[in-house]
């Protein structure tokens, strides 16, 4: 179930992405007690006229000045992209400098998408670990080190799926040294990074180095992901190459998803106050709840998901006891093979469904725990 890495691949070699295989028909079959988001759960309220929306090309609009203006850097610095994951694979063409090796260092635990789709570009993609193992969350520097040579790119989830923890800021500085000295560029997805605003944890690749390209999104903490609104910010050179690689691969972005994501760009903060508050109501029921089964787990200081051990394989406890119930939670082995007995909790939902899910994930806990009596 782990992301499938290796050489390039077309045709029949194309890989699925087998977490998404496993959870899109779970998903659609809406079970009621639902904590397997990792976004968070906001809304709009917005109302725009379908017509107005499609003609939003011609009102002389720029998305990339929204992006812009909100981070603080200059629109060349900005690509709008159709969510994160199409500008992971942009970010990667644009990064990848063409007199290296075409291949690309990936961190795993990760998301498929992030460390399958350069085997789709015609990459070889090569792993180096944060983690996992219990408590902390280091880089293994000695993998980096080993690896820079070989590759064009370096990257990297900063808060990681499904862990929900921010990469240490002396791995991060001592990456970026790292990659600078070797000559290689850093992709970074920060599509949860923005949950951290406001803290010392927040700590864009885009502000700390001048050879990486950050990655965003309207997906996660701003609720929004079927809008399919991302954007790159890093250096203009590289960003040049993303807009030229966007031109070839999608010509325009879509007109409804631009006039809609205009709409609310202004308002975005609303959103992240909004998931504080909904992170300090639920989260301290659910560590309750978690510590009353034994269970030993510190929460991410930010966020709205972390994942914990269930002490059994989490795709089999999710099938066995997870479906009659009417529950689902996302196993961490999608992530990385080592992570297969660790089950992801979102808690960025309503707080009165957050609340009436939790008696059915203490019973899933205790069936697990009678089963293995
Ligand atoms: C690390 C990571 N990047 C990207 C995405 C997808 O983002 P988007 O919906 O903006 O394509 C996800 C969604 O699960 C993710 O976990």
């Amino acid at each position: 179930m782990e992301p499938r890495l290796g050489g390039p691949v077309s045709g029949e070699n194309i890989p699925p992405v087998d977490y998404l295989s496993w959870y899109i028909p779970r998903l659609q079959e809406n079970r009621p007690y639902d904590l397997s988001q990792s976004g968070f759960a906001y809304d709009w309220d917005v109302d725009i006229d379908t017509m107005e929306m499609l003609k939003f090309w011609k009102k002389g609009e720029q998305p990339a000045d929204w992006v812009a203006e909100r981070y603080g850097v200059e629109s060349e610095q900005v690509c709008v992209t159709h969510g994160a994951c199409q500008a992971i694979s942009l970010a990667i063409l644009a990064a990848l400098p063409s007199n290296k090796p075409r291949a690309v260092g990936v961190e795993m635990p990760s998301f498929a998408v992030v460390s399958q789709c350069a085997r789709l570009l015609g990459c070889e993609v090569i792993p180096f670990h944060r983690g996992p193992n219990e408590g902390e969350w280091k880089l293994n520097r000695s993998e980096v080190s080993e690896i820079l040579p070989r590759v064009g790119v370096i990257v990297l989830t900063p808060v990681m799926n499904p862990t929900g923890e921010m990469i240490s800021e002396d791995d991060q500085n001592w990456l970026i040294e790292a990659t600078q000295s070797a000559g290689v560029n850093i992709v970074s997805d920060e599509v949860y990074l923005d949950s951290t605003k406001g803290t010392d944890f927040y700590r864009p690749m885009f502000e700390m180095s001048n050879n990486s390209i950050s990655i965003n999104s309207l997906t996660k903490t701003y609720g929004l992901g079927p809008l399919r609104f991302g954007w790159l910010i890093g250096p203009q050179s590289m960003i040049q190459n993303a807009r030229n690689a966007f031109q070839n691969m999608q010509g325009l972005t879509s007109a409804p998803s631009m006039s809609i994501a205009g709409s609310i760009f202004p308002r975005l903060d609303e959103a992240l106050d909004a998931m504080w508050d909904t992170r300090r109501e639920n989260l301290p029921k659910l560590v309750e709840l978690v510590k009353s089964h034994g269970i030993d787990w510190n929460p991410p200081p930010f966020g709205i998901f972390g994942a914990f051990s269930i002490g059994v394989d989490a795709v089999q406890a999710m099938a066995e006891y997870g479906k009659p119930l009417g529950l689902l939670a996302t196993p961490g082995g999608m992530f990385h093979s080592e992570l297969r007995n660790h089950l992801r909790i979102c808690w960025g939902s309503d707080p009165q469904e957050f609340e009436n899910a939790l008696p059915i994930l203490s019973k899933f806990l205790t069936s697990i725990q009678e089963g293995n009596h």
